[in-house]
């Protein structure tokens, strides 16, 4: 998705920019550029493709300056090319923009009528011909982008400067994310804080509707037009390591490193058999009033949450919905009072999820209706965490691979401590059950640990995927959302078409698809449905289709001719989708290495969907 940097300072700011650029590449773009204030005037460098592209544009021209803004593009209105890559200029006005401006047709056709002339397709280059219209009537770029934020529909996030101003930077945050880097003697703005961990680890997190300039020795924050505070806030060692180290791939690091993800996120809410008496203590009486919950997310993050439906309705008998924002928001949906709304997200930026959790929140104000709205969410701070009334953090540490891993485990162990939460304070969770679910808990990292070690044979079935166009992921139970979780996780970084189906739906549609050439993965977990889940797979096998089964170690399924099976460590029920994402994840990264795609920025993905 698209990415600001920008800053001002007393060094030449152009590599701070394209480092910062370079750290939002795992986002995932099609363009970049970067603009400079040099001797009174706008200098402008844009180019398609990667990052490395710009850098070698920049070095040749010896660009340089002590204030610019810089961006990576990923393409919502006009193709990727060099025209419509950002910043985008008018006069000696430079911007970059996020996010959408809903409203730029009406407003370029009163710039043209103006005589002002588009050279791009995108929707920004209205704003930097509307601030550039605005600094005929004012000298001061600050008022000039006051006057015009309040024409701007749709979400977004502003970085503006003027040559005629040439020691400050102008931002806005209006719906999409946006921070300040707060320096000494120079500042920042990034619309994520990862870009500027090299020059800082101080941020303020700014609020929707801020305008913010920033100069040298002063950041000033206004809330139409009056002068506001926000605290600066510093971050910790944990969120500042983002290095590949030994791995070749960050997602193949971030599948390794889910044993201690997984640890981190259980021990903040537990003690050796016990829920510790903190945990989520805000919320007791919340838990104790709400009838049902209703779950809101996107891609994997909903995965995990339809796992967790199958959780809160079989463990502790609590009614339980889960729904794609993107659709949530937009059907209009009864706001029922007593419900828990859960967003699960690991950026906690995503726009549908936080307009999903906004229209929530506004309808039940107006309705009257008493409801509690909570994140489950790994960036403590995210729109999302600040905008619901409980979070729980997944401690999984930033997670820069696109194709997510390390936050989907750490949701589904982050779900279960709520589950056991909810259940004790409506005390209906069975004591036995309790203490069972919770050495479950403490022996999954473990068992995670001892599963990762199938890591070489999993590389070997892959090869027999590198030259198939389809595949089927099955599972029953709470390995249906694993299922479609494998088949996401296959479909984003190898490009293979791949479904996932509830095993028990086979016979009701995908069994047409099965022939030799159609490998089936399986989840074969030991459980209530396991009896089940054999006989799905003689439908299977009966088609010529061909099995490659994660299979528990005790399910006594076996290899045989044209059925591969990897065994994975026995596990309690409860805990093994967490267990049986692992092989799933290690065979699409292994398919995708093999196939020689962009692992970790599949293309035309993102990994913070901050637009709809
Ligand atoms: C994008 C990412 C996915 C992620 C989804 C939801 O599509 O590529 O990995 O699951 O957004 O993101 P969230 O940050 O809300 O979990």
């Amino acid at each position: 998705m698209c990415g600001i940097v920008g800053g001002i300072a007393e060094r030449n700011i152009s590599e701070i920019l394209i480092e910062g650029l370079k750290r939002l590449e795992y986002r995932g773009y099609d363009s970049a550029g970067l603009a400079l204030i040099d001797h009174h005037h706008v200098v402008r460098e844009r180019q398609v493709g990667k990052v490395a592209n710009l850098v070698e544009a920049v070095t040749s021209r010896h660009l340089h300056g002590n204030l610019g803004i810089a961006h990576t593009r990923w393409a919502t209105h006009g193709k990727p090319t060099q025209n419509n890559a950002h910043p985008h200029a008018s006069g000696e006005v430079a911007v970059v923009h996020n996010g959408i401006i809903e409203n730029y047709q009406e407003l370029k056709q009163e710039l043209q009528q103006l005589g002002y002339v588009f050279s791009s397709e995108t929707d920004t280059e209205v704003v930097a011909h509307l601030v550039n219209h605005a600094l005929k009537s004012t000298p001061d770029l600050l008022t000039a982008v006051q006057t015009i934020v309040p024409r701007l529909k749709g979400a977004y996030a502003l970085g503006i400067i003027w040559a005629q101003q040439p020691d400050e930077l102008i931002a806005v945050r209006e719906g999409s994310p946006l921070v300040v880097g707060v320096g000494i003697g120079e500042h920042f703005i990034s619309s994520d804080q990862l870009a500027l961990l090299p020059v800082t680890n101080r941020f303020i997190y700014l609020e929707e509707g801020d305008i913010v300039r920033l100069k040298r020795n002063s950041i000033e924050i206004f809330v139409n037009t009056v002068l506001t505070h926000r605290p600066v806030k510093e971050l910790d060692a944990t969120v500042m390591s983002s290095s590949k180290g030994e791995y070749k791939h960050f997602m193949l690091k971030e599948i390794f490193e889910q044993p201690e993800a997984v640890q981190q996120t259980i021990a903040q809410a537990l003690d050796a058999e016990h829920l510790k008496a903190g945990f989520l203590e805000k919320a007791d009486g919340a838990f104790d009033t709400i009838q049902q919950i209703q779950i809101i997310a996107c891609g994997t993050s909903y995965h995990a949450g339809m796992v967790a439906k199958y959780w809160f309705e079989q463990i502790i008998g609590l009614p339980c919905q889960v729904e794609i924002a993107s659709e949530y928001r937009y059907r209009h949906p009864v706001i029922v009072a007593n419900t828990l709304y859960l967003c699960i997200s690991q950026s906690g930026e995503t726009a549908d999820s936080l307009a999903a959790l906004r229209d929530v929140q506004r309808h039940a104000k107006q309705q009257h209706k008493t409801i509690f709205t909570m994140a489950i969410c790994n960036v403590a701070t995210s729109s999302m965490v600040r905008e619901t009334d409980f979070h729980l953090l997944t401690l999984a540490g930033p997670e820069i691979g696109v194709a997510s891993t390390k936050a989907f485990t750490t949701q589904l162990a982050a779900l279960m401590l709520l589950v056991l939460k909810v259940g004790e304070i409506k005390n209906s969770i069975a004591a036995d059950l309790k203490q069972s679910v919770i050495q479950a808990l403490w022996h999954t990292p473990k068992v995670l640990n001892e599963t990762l070690k199938n890591d070489a044979e999993i590389l070997r079935l892959s090869e027999l995927f590198v030259e198939k166009q389809h595949c089927l992921f099955l599972g029953r139970g709470t390995h249906f959302p694993i299922a479609l979780e494998g088949a996401l996780k296959l479909k984003e970084i190898s490009y293979i078409h791949a479904e996932g189906y509830a095993a028990g739906e086979l016979k009701h549609g995908p069994l047409a698809l099965v022939d030799n050439d159609m490998p089936v993965v399986i989840l074969a977990p030991k459980d209530e449905m396991l009896d089940k889940l054999k006989s799905n797979m003689e439908e299977v096998q009966a088609r010529g289709g061909e099995l490659f089964v994660f299979a528990d170690e005790h399910s006594d399924i076996h290899a045989k001719d044209r059925q591969h099976v990897v065994h994975i460590p026995a596990v309690s029920e409860w805990l093994a989708p967490i267990i049986y994402s692992i092989p799933v994840q290690l065979l699409s990264y292994h398919v995708a290495v093999l196939r020689g795609t962009d692992v970790d920025q599949p293309r035309n993905l993102a990994k913070s969907v901050t637009v709809e």
